[in-house]
């Protein structure tokens, strides 16, 4: 369907090298995309760029870390110069590291929040520039952050990770008012991913098995289902699908909004 196909677009993908972002770097891809892989994962972000380049897309990698400045500068650049434009960010690199409210440490914390919290302002900062009316790329555009269900729910042993997805949620927001009233032409949303069993999402139901929060891993995993009307974990597809969605024209008239695909385990 034509309000779909994202054919000229240049995307760029955070945290691409595997899981959700990898997904969704194939997802913009097949809709017609040309898509750049950040991440601090250089050999596996240019071995999944060059499976998805099998596809028949223009796939490159640009390493990144998002907490850094400089870095979203030449991978900005990079994006332009490699694939000719820059309409799409998705900002999809994230960390979690769970612990109980009485076991939080400093550090992590500050680790979430840089990764999850700075890292995505910084890539609205970079692709605003960029986009808006008289940037290097100048052509308005879409940003999809990557909240959770996290975000709206009260899980245990991930208040730190949670209160860093509540912030990306509310970032999302000012930057969709900011770059609508300053007529940048870029339109900002976020999704709320329920849990997926990626390496971030295997490890959390483990991790909270060592917390003393369930028997088993299978147990922590039974309870989200339990909690999910539609009666099964989410699909990496499930998430990469709403990012398309979100960047398409069949989008154009939706700005600032989180977007729950989590299977009802949010409402
Ligand atoms: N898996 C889930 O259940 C789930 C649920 C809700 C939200 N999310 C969110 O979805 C996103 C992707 O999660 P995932 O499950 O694919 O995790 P993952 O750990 O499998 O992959 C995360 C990717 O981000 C990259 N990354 C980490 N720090 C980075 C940095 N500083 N700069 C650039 N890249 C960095 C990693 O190298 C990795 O490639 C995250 O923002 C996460 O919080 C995941």
């Amino acid at each position: 369907m034509t309000q779909f196909d994202l054919s000229g677009r240049k995307a760029l993908v955070t945290g691409g090298a595997r899981g959700l972002g990898a997904g969704m770097a194939e997802a913009l891809a097949r809709a017609g995309a040309s898509v750049m892989i950040g991440d601090v994962l250089a050999s596996l972000g240019r071995e999944t760029a060059g499976k998805l380049a099998q596809g028949g897309a223009k796939v490159g990698f640009v390493p990144l870390d998002v907490t850094k400045d400089e870095e979203w500068k030449s991978a900005v650049a990079a994006t332009l110069s490699e694939l000719g434009g820059f309409d799409i960010l998705v900002n999809n690199a994230g960390i979690e590291i769970t612990a109980l409210v009485i076991d939080a440490e400093a550090a992590d914390l500050r680790r979430m929040l840089d990764v999850n919290v700075v890292g995505t302002l910084l890539g609205l900062k970079h692709a605003f520039r960029a986009m808006r009316p008289g940037g290097s790329a100048g052509q308005g555009g879409a940003v999809v952050n990557i909240a959770s269900v996290a975000a709206t729910i009260a899980f245990p042993a991930i208040a730190g990770y949670s209160a860093t997805k509540s912030a990306v949620d509310r970032v999302t927001r000012v930057a969709a008012m900011e770059s609508g009233k300053l007529g940048y032409g870029v339109r900002v949303n976020c999704i709320y991913p329920g849990l997926v069993p990626t390496e971030m999402g295997t490890k959390l139901a483990s991790d909270v098995v060592a917390a003393g929060l369930f028997p088993s891993a299978q147990a922590a995993v039974g309870a989200i289902i339990e909690q999910t009307p539609l009666a099964r974990l989410g699909e990496v597809r499930d998430m990469a699908d709403a990012v398309v969605f979100l960047c398409s024209d069949a989008a154009r008239f939706i700005t600032g909004i989180g977007l729950p695909v989590d299977g009802g385990m949010g409402m």
